[in-house]
């Protein structure tokens, strides 16, 4: 019988100590919330949610794992919660993830995402155990030349705003550890596997981050207000977010199996016929919440972001058997239900979100047995 992707995930971390950094944010709390129905054993580390509508909060998230409220930059205390929680894998996806943000905090987007993970890895080297771990960084991380193919993951690396540089950075980082303490011709003494995960913009509900397009859209769209949009023919990858996270789950489970040959990182986006331009994305959009209105504003002050970028997706493919399930519009489309559901009633945000990682995962057959 072939083995479901739900069946294959839990096998991996089913009763397993997963060490997850930023499970207060975005990512973080989906990553949570999939990881705690799969059976895990969870330890959290981040700063405190924003707001009492985070999705962590909405999950109830302090109920299904240990959460840490501290700092990546406070490495004692980073180290103590590592060592002493043992665990079997790590998934580090704290950080400072804003590209506008990082125009106006460089140097901190530097030290949190650099010298973070450097303090992570750090405690990795501690840890007398077999320990694997996957390290989300971004599909920024590539030199944009800004043309028309797809990236790989063995192209040139680059950044020209401070947090796509500093994500670069954190891969010479990830790379040095790599060949200095957890080389693979000496794994039997380390018995680390160290991977990276390169996704590209998600969408899902419960992002509230600040100039990302969806939760404009999804705040503007339950106010009856027209969204305001700065470029509309910017082409990007829409991708949902549980598509990169069940890329990031396949690829810690085949790290834990196969170390020497997964030990690498990784591109997890969407069909190239999914990148659209942001202005056919809020289409989708509209049709989907079956109202809301858009305005281009553009003051010409912007500071520069990349115009195009995709991702070439065929490594995960075809070597950890990942593919995304949905197009645009479907992601979309279950992107626009959970802020609906929101808006509309909101009570219980936390049963909505199970139910479609449950769909997501193709086994319906649990609704109402987990919450
Ligand atoms: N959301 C996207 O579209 C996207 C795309 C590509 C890559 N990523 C990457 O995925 C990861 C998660 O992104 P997200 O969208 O969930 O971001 P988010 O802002 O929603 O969450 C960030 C998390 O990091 C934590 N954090 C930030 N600074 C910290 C610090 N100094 N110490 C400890 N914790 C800290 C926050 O508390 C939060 O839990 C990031 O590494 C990001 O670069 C996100």
């Amino acid at each position: 019988m072939v083995e479901s992707l739900f069946q294959k995930l839990q096998q991996a971390y089913k009763g397993k100590k997963i060490f997850l950094t930023g499970h207060t944010g975005f990512k973080g709390a989906w990553m949570l919330k999939t990881l705690s129905l799969l059976g895990a054993d969870v330890k959290g580390y981040a700063l405190e949610p924003q707001t009492k509508d985070d999705l962590f909060y909405l999950i109830k998230g302090e109920q299904i794992c240990d959460s840490v409220i501290a700092d990546l930059r406070d490495k004692k205390r980073l180290e103590k919660e590592i060592i002493d929680f043992q665990p079997d894998f790590i998934f580090h996806l704290a950080a400072q993830p804003l590209v506008r943000l990082s125009y106006e905090i460089p140097a901190e987007t530097f030290e949190v995402n650099v010298v973070g993970t450097a303090n992570v890895l750090d405690a990795v080297r501690l840890l007398d155990k077999k320990c694997d771990v996957v390290l989300v960084t971004t599909d920024k991380v590539y030199h944009n030349n800004e043309w028309i193919y797809p990236y790989r993951e063995n192209d040139r690396l680059g950044g020209y705003d401070p947090y796509s540089a500093s994500k670069a950075c954190t891969e010479l980082v990830i790379d040095s550890y790599r060949n200095s303490f957890f080389n693979s011709k000496k794994y039997n003494t380390h018995k680390k596997g160290i991977a990276v995960a390169r996704a590209g913009n998600v969408i899902g509900g419960g992002d509230w981050s600040k100039d990302r397009l969806i939760p404009d859209i999804a705040k503007a769209f339950a106010n009856d207000k027209a969204v305001v949009i700065r470029n509309p023919k910017s082409v990007r990858p829409w991708q949902h977010v549980l598509e990169p996270l069940m890329g990031y789950l396949l690829l810690g489970a085949n790290l834990a199996e196969e170390p020497l040959q997964f030990n690498q990182a990784y591109n997890f986006g969407p069909q190239l016929s999914d990148a659209l331009p942001v202005e056919d994305m809020l289409e989708l959009a509209i049709q989907s919440w079956s109202k809301g209105e858009y305005k281009v504003e553009s003051d010409g002050h912007q500071p520069h972001e990349a115009g195009l970028l995709k991702l070439d997706i065929n490594k995960a493919i075809a070597e950890l058997k990942w593919f995304p399930k949905m197009n645009a519009e479907q992601a979309v489309s279950k992107t626009m239900d959970w802020y609906r559901e929101f808006s509309n009633d909101g009570s219980d945000m936390k049963k909505f979100t199970t139910n479609q990682i449950l769909c997501f995962l193709n086994v319906e057959n649990l609704i109402g047995k987990y919450n």
